[in-house]
């Protein structure tokens, strides 16, 4: 608790904000893998080796764009520092030692950026209730030269922080808890329709499904992280030992769902939207 505390603090000095809470997470996800480590080896190891072998399969390599760096965990930035001229790592926040690397590599820049686009501009309940989607966001970020981008498992995580602002807000259960859940579905129909409208090859990695089970392993409990959007492409899926027990429950484990696609545009068809769309 107090190294997150002194890590929290240490971001707020170097002039990082909190807005949304993204800031407290990254602390949060750094604490948990620095007790789950091995048994999150597995997970990154796959993530990063898929990152990787998109990055090496472009042709011309001047800026590659990470979206959703957040601590690195899964972005092997070093390797994507040594192909392209130029790498950016886009989140709502860093951390002291993402900024330490960026510095060190000499060619990495850091862009604070709301990827939903939506964030400060959240529907009213007039608009949740007219089911008005997100809008989709431009993920290149207006940047030139731009010849690869990763979404580094932030698919599931965009409606999170929205959801949540919501809830804050008033809006939700139960007068309102389906209009949100759609809007939750838009947001992430529109990540996916905005990395098919990239003008270069995109990969993403993508947790898309948490199951809880008892030793024994039977089921207790299944979320869909996606909120009923289907993936409209393939990859290779695997599995995430998230919290193995202990870390959240005495007697119940949780994992989940990983699908990592080296280019999304050259595997599928342009998303339509959510389910609630
Ligand atoms: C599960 S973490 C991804 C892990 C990260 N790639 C890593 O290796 O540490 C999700 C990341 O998405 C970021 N994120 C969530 N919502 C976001 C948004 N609306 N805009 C930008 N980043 C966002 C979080 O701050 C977090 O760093």
């Amino acid at each position: 608790m107090l190294a997150e505390a002194l890590l929290y603090a240490r971001a707020r000095l170097a002039g990082q904000h909190d807005h949304y809470g993204h800031l407290a997470e990254q602390v949060a996800i750094w604490a948990r893998h620095r007790r789950q480590r091995q048994a999150w080896a597995e997970h990154l190891t796959r993530a990063r080796a898929l990152c990787l072998m998109a990055a090496e399969a472009c042709t011309r390599r001047r800026t590659a764009l990470v979206l959703g760096a957040g601590v690195l965990l899964d972005v092997p930035l070093e390797r994507l520092s040594a192909l392209f001229t130029r790498v950016v790592l886009a989140d709502m926040a860093f951390l002291p030692g993402t900024m330490r690397l960026a510095k060190r590599l000499g060619n990495v820049e850091l862009v604070t950026a709301d990827l939903s686009g939506c964030l400060d501009t959240l529907p009213d309940a007039q608009a949740l209730a007219a089911r008005t989607p997100a809008p989709t966001p431009n993920l290149s970020l207006g940047l030139p030269g731009l010849d690869f981008v990763h979404s580094a498992n932030l698919l599931s995580q965009l409606p999170l922080h929205a959801v949540a602002a919501l809830h804050k807000q008033g809006l939700g259960p139960p007068a309102c808890e389906d209009d949100i859940e759609a809007f939750a579905a838009s947001l992430v129909a529109a990540h996916l329709s905005a990395l098919h409208a990239l003008p270069c090859p995109a990969s993403l990695v993508a947790d898309t499904c948490e199951r809880t089970l008892a030793d024994d392993e039977t089921l207790h409990s299944e979320i869909d992280l996606l909120y009923g959007v289907p993936l409209p492409f393939q990859g290779k899926t695997w599995t995430w030992r998230l919290a193995p027990r202990g870390e959240i429950s005495p007697s119940l484990h949780t994992q989940r769902l990983v699908l990592g696609a080296p280019n999304i545009r050259a595997a599928s068809t342009p998303p339509t939207g959510g389910p609630h769309a």
